[in-house]
């Protein structure tokens, strides 16, 4: 046994910090998580976004390493560290939300509508020049909004938070997107976001929802969308288990709502799992209401370092999310070097910071329970690559 094959590296198996199983009913696709969104949403948005020149479906690999490791029939993960070379899932929401909200403003002006590929090539850049784009993010989403602004044309300013790393301001900024930082966390840069886009007039296009703001969020949510389509077209069997890493909620809900779409009571189990630092879904579930954590310490899951759980994220987990685990920092960087060490799969896999909670939770589950993972089939969704390579290579380098 090397040194860095999974059973040295995790001998006792692993734990979860919290878990909450939730008693669902299993039924067809629900009215409220339609209302948010809906079949011909996601399918809009699968047929546009896979109409781009650049567009690749991202690998669905083998953990096969894992995979007799842990006794399942398959577990597949979703490799999103190629899309669009932006290095995660964002580039689908972001992006696709700012050409859609473009679109939107240009019906409302000519009375006729454009096509959102045409917006995209620059055809109508003299109207974007004149709509401004803002955004808060820990690095990812911004850097997704700040693309989808530059294609179309339309000015694009970001605030990041104080614990943002230089590589994903430096990211964002090559982009020509104008970048804010704050001295305060997350949340607080997503309320100044909202201040001065109100003062000013400009769009927020935000990956979060609150109660008056929804309609852009959905836009984002269902751009996530086309990650699960690919994975539903590429499979011959569905999964049996989704194991979805959550910040606001925002991805775990739309890629829990196409399966949830696709195959109605038949759905998967479906775990969402958390920074035990930024438990906002698992404090909703608690509540029964999208839930506010302070954020005492930030994880080195930045992109999972949200205290807000978004509102139209609940609407759809609440409907459909089996249980909640969270998680803490301690086996994370351990989990990225099996995966760029090849031990994970049948070659190196490069798998960020926030690509590996979902494999965390399934090892913990079955650590716990491993009965009940002898015919599953798994699916983890790798949601980020190295999107900062010092970051990246510090955490791999931290691990003995
Ligand atoms: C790489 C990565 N994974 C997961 C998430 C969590 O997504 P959400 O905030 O929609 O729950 C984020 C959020 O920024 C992210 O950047």
């Amino acid at each position: 046994m090397t040194n860095n094959s999974i059973a040295s590296r995790f001998p006792d198996g692993v734990t979860w910090t919290r878990q909450l199983d939730i008693i669902q009913t299993r039924d067809a696709y629900a009215d409220s998580a339609r209302g948010v969104i809906s079949e011909e949403q996601a399918h809009n948005a699968y047929t546009e976004v896979s109409s781009w020149a650049e567009y690749q479906a991202s690998p669905l690999l083998r953990l096969s390493q894992l995979e007799s490791h842990l006794n399942c029939q398959a577990i597949h993960y979703k490799d999103e560290s190629v899309r669009f070379g932006l290095g995660s899932f964002k580039a689908l929401g972001g992006a696709y939300a700012v050409l859609k909200y473009v679109a939107g403003r240009y019906l409302e002006h000519h009375g006729s509508p454009v096509l959102l590929e045409r917006i995209r090539r620059g055809d109508i850049k003299d109207f974007a020049a004149g709509l401004k784009v803002v955004t808060a993010t820990d690095g990812n989403h911004g850097r997704s909004v700040a693309w989808g602004a530059a294609n179309a044309g339309c000015p694009c300013r970001i605030y990041i938070h104080a614990e943002v790393s230089q590589g994903r301001e430096d990211a964002i900024k090559a982009l020509g997107a104008e970048v804010i930082r704050i001295e305060g966390d997350y949340d607080e840069s997503v309320r100044l976001c909202a201040a001065e886009a109100q003062q000013h007039g400009w769009q927020m296009i935000s990956d979060t929802s609150y109660p008056g703001y929804t309609e852009i969020p959905s836009n984002v949510m269902a751009g996530y969308t086309v990650l699960a389509t690919e994975v539903i077209e590429e499979l011959k069997e569905p999964p049996t288990h989704l194991f979805l890493q959550a910040g606001v909620g925002g991805l775990a809900a739309a890629i829990a709502a196409r399966f949830w779409m696709e195959y109605g009571a038949d759905r998967p189990h479906i775990t969402v799992v958390e920074s035990s630092y930024s438990d906002c879904v698992l404090q909703s579930f608690l509540q029964q209401s999208p839930a506010t954590v302070a954020i005492k310490e930030e994880t080195i899951m930045a992109g999972l370092s949200c205290g807000e759980m978004s509102l139209l994220a609940w609407q759809i987990l609440s409907g459909c999310c089996d249980q909640v685990m969270t998680i803490s920092d301690e086996q994370v960087a351990t989990t990225m070097k099996l995966f760029a060490d090849g031990a994970m799969a049948s070659s190196p896999v490069e798998a960020g910071e926030c690509a590996v909670p979902g494999v965390l939770a399934l090892m913990a589950s079955v650590t716990d329970a491993p009965q009940d993972f002898r015919n599953a089939r798994v699916l983890v969704l790798g949601c980020e690559g190295a999107t900062d390579p010092d970051v990246y290579r510090r955490l791999l380098d931290s691990v003995a």
